[in-house]
């Protein structure tokens, strides 16, 4: 995949990625000259049949929006709230499983030290490997293992989960962790976080903090028009949010 050079940006927020400088870009309002695209960030310019749009540099998160996607994926609403409860940072180390289409472990990568990222399929493995490269990311390193099996890293930081049976790590999560380290298991459905948090109250030395649900509503704010908008995503997944105390 191409890297992305330049973002236009329509004034009603419409986003296209400009992956080639060196030909004009067309797109549904018709194209740019290659020489306008050169132009500086903030300029504004206009397509041949006079649609205005602002050249931006594109930042993590406009690349991020362009990653492959095969399994299901965590949204960014919900890796802000792993970020903010658990507050890693860039010397933090993190292990991640499963990597599925790589979209939680780059974003932590993209705030933490080192993130070390186990999958079991190797199809699936191969679109984190296109991810992380699309990404330019340095610091992740991925292995094509069964977690199930263990965790070969140590004083780790935060341990996040994304699997079908997350209650199979929790005897692994606690030796990889430093005391005072965070586990935190995404799910989509209830059965799976109730297996998940009465396996950690029964083990020794780890603390279930709390299980959040986030509902993120979206509004229009058009003039006077200010209203919540008529569809939103009902669901994404429960985390349980777990800390290694001794
Ligand atoms: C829902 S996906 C994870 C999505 C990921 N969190 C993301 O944001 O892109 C679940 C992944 O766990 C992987 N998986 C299931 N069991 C596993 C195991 N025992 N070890 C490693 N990976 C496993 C699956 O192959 C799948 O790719």
């Amino acid at each position: 995949m191409d890297k992305i050079k330049k973002v236009l940006i329509t004034s009603d927020g419409k986003k296209f990625f400009v992956r080639d400088l060196t030909k004009d870009f067309h797109c549904q309002f018709g194209f740019v000259k290659k020489a306008n695209l050169k132009k500086k960030e903030g300029s504004t310019i206009k397509t041949n049949i006079g649609k205005q749009m602002i050249i931006l540099k594109p930042s993590f998160i406009d690349i991020y929006r362009k990653i492959k996607r095969d399994p299901q994926i965590i949204p960014p609403k919900d890796i802000g709230l792993i970020i903010a409860e658990t507050g890693i940072n860039k010397n933090s180390l993190v292990v991640d499983a499963g990597a599925g289409s790589g979209a939680l472990c780059c974003f932590l990568a993209h705030v933490v030290k080192k993130v070390v990222t186990y999958e079991l399929r190797e199809d699936f493995s191969k679109t984190v490997k296109q991810n992380i490269e699309f990404l330019g990311l340095k610091n992740i390193m991925l292995k094509n293992k069964d977690v199930y099996k263990g965790i070969s890293e140590r004083g780790v930081d935060l341990i996040t989960l994304d699997l079908p049976e997350p209650w199979k790590v929790i005897e692994h999560a606690r030796k990889a962790l430093k005391t005072s380290g965070f586990l935190v298991s995404y799910s989509p459905t209830i059965p799976q976080t109730n297996d998940f948090v009465n396996k950690v109250n029964n083990t020794e030395g780890l603390m279930h903090i709390k299980t959040v649900e986030l509902i993120q509503r979206e509004w229009e704010v058009n003039d006077r028009k200010v209203r919540p908008m008529s569809r939103m995503i009902g669901h994404t997944g429960f985390l349980s949010f777990v800390r290694r105390v001794k």
